[in-house]
């Protein structure tokens, strides 16, 4: 990353500092906890009763919001149990396996038994936005978490566990696991006061084990020999960056890369070798093996400025995450033209999700027609986002009239983007003379009359 800084945030996953915007790319509370708390939760698509289910994550960076969406719909897979075949295809195979060595008919048991059937023609698509092909490349690589357990467990061994003296062992740990601490750069955790010790996050939000692995699969069928070549390399086996990558994915990476696609039979190869690899997964996991998983997603990336993917993207969106920087460093893609062609895009009952609470992102809503609400977080017993949609009842937590009267103020005044092609500095300047010449109430006299 030449031009970003990796950091732990506080619920343990990775964040992004990047030097040329000067800002973070991630909640210092945690990049995981929000991707899960204000996109994948709010979205309701675990309602959603059809075959397709269709996503388009804007401002994909290193994948957190498609990961945790993703790792939701693995956890919560509902097998459907086709024992009469499985226990058929068992006694057959007992037989065919007669003088096999027994470990081995185990095994290939225990392969069947694992062998799951999807149980309709489910497929989730998602078409990820990002204009960084470096970040794209470099998403399926990053470790996602590092909390207390995590990094106590990394020093105690397993086998500690059964005794007592773990939990006293982990006592004592708790008092010098500052010293452990990740070594960011001092700015940064200055920046975002990084509190290591405070990390937690909630069990469920994790991501899980098969995503990254599926994530790398789609890249190299993309990218083939552009992938982890010497630019990337150099990058993920940096010194200061080796504690933010996990190292069995680049192991893979470099395996399927030397086997997979270096080869002349690779299709073969790589398929062959790639079953081989996932046979372990699939035994670890009682909900869904690997083959599954991967069936069930179909994730497509464009690599360019949103602004012109959006134009050539002709579906109906069950969901749209928009994760782009802050409106007011980066305008482009909060502009009424951006979000007119978003409302084109949006199914009839779909929803439109932002992390933004910003009185002027919600008038740009509201301007396009969308019904407007906040996204409640009941942990933190507080408004979170900003959920859009042209079906009234998608919206649980309307704007109130108070709400819906700060929008009509000048602080609600819209960035204009004509043609999709201006400049940040454009956009905003263009903003600038429009609120300057505007008859509309200010929002602090709004807020004085009005009273909060
Ligand atoms: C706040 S970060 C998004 C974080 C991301 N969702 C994640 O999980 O890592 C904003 C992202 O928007 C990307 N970006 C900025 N301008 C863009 C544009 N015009 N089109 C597409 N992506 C853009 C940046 O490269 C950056 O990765």
């Amino acid at each position: 990353m030449r031009d970003y800084e990796p950091y732990y945030t506080q619920d343990g996953s990775i964040g992004l500092y990047s030097y040329a915007d000067k800002d973070v790319f991630h909640s210092k509370f945690g990049a995981l906890t929000e991707a899960w708390e204000k996109f994948v939760i709010p979205s309701g698509l675990n309602d959603i009763n059809k075959n397709n289910i269709k996503v388009l994550d804007i401002c994909y960076g290193i994948g957190y919001n498609t990961k945790a969406l993703m790792s939701f719909y693995i956890q919560n897979y509902k097998k459907v149990k086709n024992n009469f075949i499985k226990i058929y295809f068992i006694k057959l195979l007992n037989i065919v396996s007669i003088g096999v060595n027994k470990i081995l008919r185990k095994k290939a048991r225990k392969l069947l038994l694992y062998n799951d059937t999807i149980d309709d023609n489910k497929k989730i698509i998602i078409d990820c936005l990002e204009i960084n092909p470096e970040l794209v490349k470099l998403s399926p690589f990053f470790k996602t978490i590092k909390t207390f357990d995590e990094v106590f467990d990394l020093f105690v061994p397993g086998i500690f566990n059964c005794f007592e003296s773990y939990y006293k062992l982990k006592k004592a740990f708790s008092k010098i696991y500052k010293y452990f601490q990740p070594k960011n750069r001092k700015e940064i955790n200055e920046l975002l006061e990084i509190k290591f010790k405070e990390m937690t996050l909630d069990k469920e939000y994790k991501i899980h084990p098969y995503v990254n692995y599926i994530l790398i699969n789609i890249l190299f069928d993309l990218l083939e020999e552009e992938f982890i070549k010497e630019d990337l390399n150099k990058i993920v086996y940096k010194k200061e960056n080796r504690s933010f990558f996990d190292n069995s994915l680049i192991k893979y990476a470099k395996f399927n890369n030397f086997w997979g696609y270096n080869s002349s039979s690779k299709l073969n190869l790589s398929t062959f070798l790639h079953n081989i690899y996932y046979c372990y997964l699939s035994f670890r996991d009682k909900n869904i093996n690997f083959k599954t998983a991967q069936s069930l997603f179909n994730v497509n990336f464009y690599v360019n400025d949103a602004r012109k993917t959006i134009l050539d993207l002709n579906e109906q969106y069950d969901c749209i995450f928009l994760d782009a920087f802050t409106y007011t460093k980066a305008p482009q893609l909060w502009s009424m033209e951006f979000i007119a062609e978003l409302y084109k895009r949006l199914a009839p009952t779909g929803v439109l999700l932002t992390y933004s609470n910003s009185v002027q992102v919600r008038n740009t809503l509201l301007e396009n027609k969308f019904y407007v609400g906040k996204i409640y977080n009941e942990k933190l017993n507080k408004f979170v986002g900003t959920i859009a949609s042209k079906d009234k009842s998608k919206i649980k937590y309307p704007l109130n009239s108070y709400e819906i009267g700060l929008c009509n103020t000048k602080a609600g005044i819209p960035y204009h983007d004509p043609n999709l092609s201006f400049s940040n500095k454009d956009i905003l300047e263009l903003r600038e003379y429009e609120y300057k010449h505007s008859n509309l109430m200010s929002s602090s006299k709004y807020i004085k009359t009005r009273g909060k």
